[in-house]
């Protein structure tokens, strides 16, 4: 009987993906993971007449699995309608991610080594949610335990040989950079970006405040960046992009306003930086095929981003516009017009999100929030319909007061650390997350479908390579809806979606 017994316990554990062990917060929920449990996503098995859902709700967050059957025709009266007869396609989808900050590793880090194994599957792994495009800081940011560049206190080293790259790369970033490389097949795309130069190469000596790049370091600070690949390329950790810098325009806050370190470029400062000194060092290195992704700021200096992106001396270099989302409530969504240039065709990308960070009525942690899931879906929403080929949200891992953070300027992340059980939890935002993570992959073609009735439901609709159409369904009602999708062969999917809920529709 024993080897039966066993035999069934197995099947079991193949078909059921173990569920997520949901824990009451003030804000919400989330869910509990440790050294021995986590939730994972259930398996895709789409077949021929059928199609699977995935759902996550504020009531139940994990993946929840259905199978039904696609229909030939219905009586049923909808509340929502997709049409997939008349579709044209739109652009071609890159990835999301997040990022390995200093502040992500010390948190990893802090917990039990099977627990880390856990946390990194959950991220990366095939029954995790599969990030596939995550961002680098060069050097320290606001999210390490200290402040430090490469080449510190070296006054005038113009041919840095003090470079060196700091514990925080060695400990903290490489080493789960590369346990998420191996997850993903070496199939992860990683781009990297400076928060700021060595206080030497700046007007104000220092790593935060009102501080530009002396012109007399405009190669150095170039050549820095090639340092920066090469190490990293050492430690077998190569990148597929890079930003030009991270929030020019806090370079020109005071201290009283930001002190997040930060190097400040007008336009025509950061066009002369990349048209005579990155751009070239670059193209001219072993990292010439990098992508170049200028902006890389909130939405508050779009409207100057043609004076960068319709200039002849800059375009040839850049490949793309990172936008981050910390004014998207004050400034008007049209503004993403500014991204596209006459001359040619530039992807979008956001390249940082996260919730928190305004500690207005709210705190930087606010464990449970189904909301703070709901403004990463609107947003990556709405950056689609712009045309953007993925999204990139901030730190990946934050632990319970949102930090550590070297200027104590706390913020929120999908996934909370508990130094002192050894548990980590999953939030709203790690499901929201992985509707598009998992379900929208790589090379995926948006498509631009017909929804009708309902102005509380949204869906991003694409193609994926493997012909599959995956539908990520939100509903912002309080209440279940009733959807219909109809499928090109003229079939249909009748379905109703929980209130409050993120769904993925594959057939
Ligand atoms: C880990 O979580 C599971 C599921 O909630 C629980 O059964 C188990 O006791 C936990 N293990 C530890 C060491 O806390
Ligand atoms: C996938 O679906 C098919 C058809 O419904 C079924 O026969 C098969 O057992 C499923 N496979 C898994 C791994 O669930
Ligand atoms: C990685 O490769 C292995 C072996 O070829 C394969 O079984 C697995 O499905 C792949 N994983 C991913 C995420 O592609
Ligand atoms: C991932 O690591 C395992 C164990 O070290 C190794 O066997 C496997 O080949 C690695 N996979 C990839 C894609 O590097
Ligand atoms: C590479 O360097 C050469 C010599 O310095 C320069 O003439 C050329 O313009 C550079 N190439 C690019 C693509 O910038
Ligand atoms: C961490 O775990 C301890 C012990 O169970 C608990 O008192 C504390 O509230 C937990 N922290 C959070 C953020 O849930
Ligand atoms: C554990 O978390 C607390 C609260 O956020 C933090 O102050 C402490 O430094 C952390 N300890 C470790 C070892 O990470
Ligand atoms: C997807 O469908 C197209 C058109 O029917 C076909 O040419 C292609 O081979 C299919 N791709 C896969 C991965 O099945």
């Amino acid at each position: 009987m024993k080897p039966i017994a066993l035999f069934v316990i197995l099947l079991i554990s193949n078909v059921f993906s173990e569920e997520c062990s949901q824990l009451n917060t003030k804000y919400g929920h989330v869910c509990v993971c440790n050294s021995t449990y986590c939730d994972t996503v259930p398996e895709l098995n789409v077949s021929a007449g059928k199609y699977q859902i995935y759902t996550t709700s504020i009531g139940h967050l994990g993946f929840t699995s259905t199978i039904g059957e696609l229909q030939k025709s219905t009586n049923e009266v909808s509340e929502h309608k997709i049409n997939l007869v008349k579709v044209s396609t739109k652009q071609k989808v890159l990835g999301f991610g997040g990022a390995f900050t200093g502040s992500t590793g010390v948190n990893i880090k802090s917990l039990p080594e099977a627990a880390q194994e856990k946390l990194l599957k959950s991220y990366f792994g095939e029954t995790g949610i599969q990030y596939n495009l995550c961002r680098v800081p060069i050097g320290g940011t606001d999210f390490s335990t200290k402040f430090y560049t490469y080449d510190d206190n070296q006054k005038g080293d113009v041919k840095l040989e003090h470079f060196a790259l700091d514990e925080e790369d060695t400990i903290f970033k490489i080493p789960f950079i590369k346990k998420a490389m191996n997850l993903t097949n070496n199939s992860l795309k990683l781009f990297a970006t400076a928060w700021t130069a060595p206080p030497w190469m700046k007007t104000n000596n220092d790593y935060t405040g009102v501080g530009l790049l002396k012109f007399k370091y405009y190669q150095t600070w170039a050549d820095y960046y090639i340092k920066f690949f090469e190490e990293y390329s050492k430690n077998g950790v190569n990148f597929w992009g890079v930003t030009t810098q991270n929030e020019p325009t806090d370079g020109f806050l005071p201290k009283f306003l930001s002190k997040i370190n930060s190097m400040g470029f007008t336009p025509k400062l950061m066009n002369k930086w990349i048209a005579k000194h990155l751009g070239p060092t670059i193209r001219n290195s072993t990292f010439k095929d990098l992508k170049i992704i200028v902006h890389d700021d909130s939405r508050q200096t779009l409207p100057l981003l043609p004076l960068t992106i319709e200039n002849e001396d800059v375009i040839q270099f850049i490949d793309g516009v990172g936008v981050h989302w910390y004014l998207d409530d004050l400034l008007p969504t049209s503004w993403l017009k500014y991204t596209k240039s006459s001359k040619k065709e530039l992807f979008l990308l956001g390249t940082e999100a996260c919730n928190g960070y305004r500690h207005i009525n709210s705190k930087s942690v606010e464990l449970g929030s189904w909301h703070r899931a709901e403004n990463y879906i609107k947003n990556i929403l709405t950056d689609f319909e712009y045309g953007s080929i993925g999204w990139v949200d901030w730190n990946m891992v934050l632990d319970q007061e949102g930090g550590p953070c070297v200027i104590n300027n706390k913020v929120d992340s999908p996934i909370i650390t508990n130094n002192t059980t050894g548990e980590f939890y999953k939030q709203p935002m790690f499901y929201a997350m992985g509707h598009f993570s998992k379900f929208i992959i790589p090379k995926s073609v948006v498509m631009d479908v017909q929804n009708e009735y309902s102005s509380k439901v949204k869906s991003l609709t694409v193609l994926r390579p493997d012909n599959i159409t995956a539908a990520v369904i939100f509903n912002e009602h309080l209440l279940h809806t009733k959807i219909e999708i109809l499928t090109k062969e003229g079939l249909l999917i009748n379905t109703i979606v929980p209130g409050r809920s993120i769904n993925t529709i594959l057939f």
